[in-house]
């Protein structure tokens, strides 16, 4: 059977295609030629967060969903030990590969987020991190936001925290459906079915993507701070940003040389597009 007949089903393996066919055009677009040039370059999304992380050196930290690496290979120039981990296989090899020719001795695993306890284990792996990271576009290709929680756990030591910069869930309620161009909302706020699209164009690099569908689920801020609540985490950080590390639509955002990110072209205070949050699992 197609799987695209049953998206909530499969979903897993209609994300791992996608991702896989997007590395080729990644590997263009997210300035590997400034890593290479210049040993203590961080990539945007980490050098955002400059002000916000604690200090990361000589701590041991798991990336969920490390693409190819760069934030990743960003947090061990911060001074981390770093393992990433990821669905796809060719993310994970160009990960690998790039932190082999940056001189960074980071791992990088294959796996689903949900099985990453299992994984590691089974990789010798020890599971007491200080921290896990996650960056930008990871929530919204998980379809269960309390089993994310469980496997953020399951990977950290007690006292151990969360780091996490994601986009906004109303930025992913918004399409551009409209006649004249501009942004409607459109997509569901709340966590549901998975939501089947078809991207020909990926947000970095030149060309197509040859596995254009994929799935995706949104959750609202509290459905994510209440399986962090139930899991033990105090949320000691949380910021939103009216920006975002990559333009979402060409016609209603511009890029604010401030921060170096993407804000609405009028009025940017209208949209949380993104935030940060920081969550420790309590000790006992
Ligand atoms: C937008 S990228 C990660 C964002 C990161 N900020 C970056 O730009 O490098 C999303 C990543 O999530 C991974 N991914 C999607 N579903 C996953 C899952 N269930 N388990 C682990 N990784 C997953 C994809 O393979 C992809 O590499």
């Amino acid at each position: 059977m197609d799987p695209l007949q049953d998206p909530d089903a499969n979903y897993l393996e209609i994300n791992k295609a996608n991702w896989d066919s997007r590395v080729d055009l990644h590997l263009q677009g997210y300035n590997l030629d400034k890593f290479r040039s210049d040993s203590t370059y961080l990539s945007d999304v980490v050098r955002f967060d400059l002000g916000r992380f604690p200090d990361l050196n000589g701590l041991r930290g798991i990336h969920f969903q490390s693409h190819i690496g760069t934030d990743t290979i960003s947090l061990a120039r911060l001074g981390a030990t770093m393992f990433g981990l990821d669905l796809s296989p060719k993310s994970v090899a160009a990960a690998n590969q790039l932190a082999l020719e940056f001189g960074h001795e980071i791992r990088f695993i294959e796996s689903d987020v949900y099985s990453a306890a299992s994984l590691l284990s089974a990789s010798h792996v020890d599971l007491d991190f200080d921290f896990v990271y996650t960056g930008v576009g990871a929530l919204c290709w998980l379809p269960d936001i309390k089993e994310w929680s469980k496997a953020v756990k399951s990977v950290l030591r007690k006292g151990g925290f969360l780091f996490i910069r994601e986009a906004h869930p109303v930025v992913w309620t918004l399409s551009e459906k409209r006649e004249d161009g501009g942004i409607s909302l459109e997509y569901d706020y709340f966590a549901g079915p998975g939501l089947l699209l078809s991207d020909e164009e990926s947000y970095a690099g030149e060309g197509t993507v040859a596995s254009p569908a994929n799935v995706s689920f949104n959750h609202s801020l509290s459905q994510i701070f209440n399986s962090l609540w139930d899991e033990g985490f105090e949320i000691d950080l949380f910021e939103e940003h009216n920006s975002l590390p990559w333009r979402p639509w060409e016609k209603d955002f511009v890029l604010n040389e401030t921060n170096g990110e993407y804000t609405l072209k009028d009025r940017p205070n209208r949209l949380p597009a993104s935030y940060t949050l920081k969550a420790t699992l309590k000790k006992d």
